[in-house]
């Protein structure tokens, strides 16, 4: 996600973001992984995925590896490691 430099800081971001979320409620996600600016998801109650014991493919500090649980209580008990679609590797 990105909004270009002059739109940044008004809130065009969190839009997107909660407007995201929304949007994979309504598709039927259950939860949400994202890498990301550690100061920025936890204003949208990402937490650190390393709580629920879920942890990336690859090397990203903990902090920057955050989920957050559209249902209720869907993460808990799971744990393991994410499974990227193959168009991610080649980013
Ligand atoms: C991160 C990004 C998408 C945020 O978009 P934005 O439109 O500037 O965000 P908003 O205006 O909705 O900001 C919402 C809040 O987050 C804060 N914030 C914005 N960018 C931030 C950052 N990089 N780190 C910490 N906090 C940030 C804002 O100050 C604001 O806080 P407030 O609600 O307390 O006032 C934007 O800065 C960006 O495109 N950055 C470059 C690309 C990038 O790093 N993408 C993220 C990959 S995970």
């Amino acid at each position: 996600m990105a909004v270009t430099p002059a739109y940044q800081r008004l809130g065009i971001g969190s839009r997107l973001v909660f407007k995201g979320l929304r949007t994979a409620k309504r598709l039927g996600h259950k939860s949400v992984i994202v890498i990301g600016h550690p100061e920025y998801y936890p204003k949208f109650e990402f937490k650190r995925a390393s709580e629920w014991n879920i942890k990336a493919p690859f090397e990203v500090p903990d902090e920057a590896f955050m989920a957050l649980e559209l249902v209720k209580d869907e993460l808990k008990g799971r744990s393991g490691t994410v499974e990227y679609p193959e168009e991610f590797n080649e980013v």
